[in-house]
């Protein structure tokens, strides 16, 4: 695991100046996110800096980010007050799809999440993506379930 490169491209937590540099526009491949409201990621992007159990990863390529991924951790009161990794919101723009930049920022994420001492980590993804999850280490469990709130 964690053996993925994909020439000119760096894997690094999220800074500052990535949200003018395609942060947004690399979510834009997994669901609208450009054309957000300046102030609200401004804020979401404050609240996210403040949390330690929120990591975001993004992937540079000619000082762009070209991907990005989160890893929630989640501290339990079962399994000894045990840490739980979550990984959400794995996006590579169009244009850098199929290089491995993916794999990568999963990969880092995991890494991640291992150090700080995560028994597992969990995501959800859609059945087209499993094949490449199941490459990484992932198992298929349970059954993903979602009450829509508005
Ligand atoms: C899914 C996604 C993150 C993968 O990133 P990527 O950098 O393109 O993936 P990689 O180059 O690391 O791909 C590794 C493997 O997964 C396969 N793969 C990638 N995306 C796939 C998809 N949508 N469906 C099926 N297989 C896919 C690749 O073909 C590759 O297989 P190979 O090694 O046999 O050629 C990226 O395609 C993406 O952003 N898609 C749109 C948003 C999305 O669906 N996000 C996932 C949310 S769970």
């Amino acid at each position: 695991m964690g053996t993925s490169s994909a020439p000119g491209v760096r894997i690094r937590d999220l800074a500052p100046e990535d949200l003018d540099r395609g942060l947004l526009d690399s979510l834009d491949a997994l669901r609208p996110a450009s054309g957000a409201d300046p102030g609200a990621v401004r804020r979401a992007y404050g609240e996210i800096r403040a949390n330690p159990n929120h990591v975001v990863a993004v992937a540079i390529h000619d000082s762009r980010v070209v991907g990005t991924a989160a890893l929630l951790v989640e501290r339990k009161f079962i399994h000894g007050g045990g840490l739980a990794g979550h990984i959400e919101d794995v996006a590579v723009s169009a244009g850098h799809q199929g290089a491995r930049i993916g794999t990568m920022l999963v990969e880092y994420l995991l890494d991640v999440a291992r150090r700080r001492g995560c028994y597992r980590t969990t995501l959800d993804c859609e059945e087209g993506l499993v094949g490449f999850y199941t490459r990484m280490g992932f198992e298929r469990r349970g059954v993903h379930m979602r009450v829509d709130h508005r």
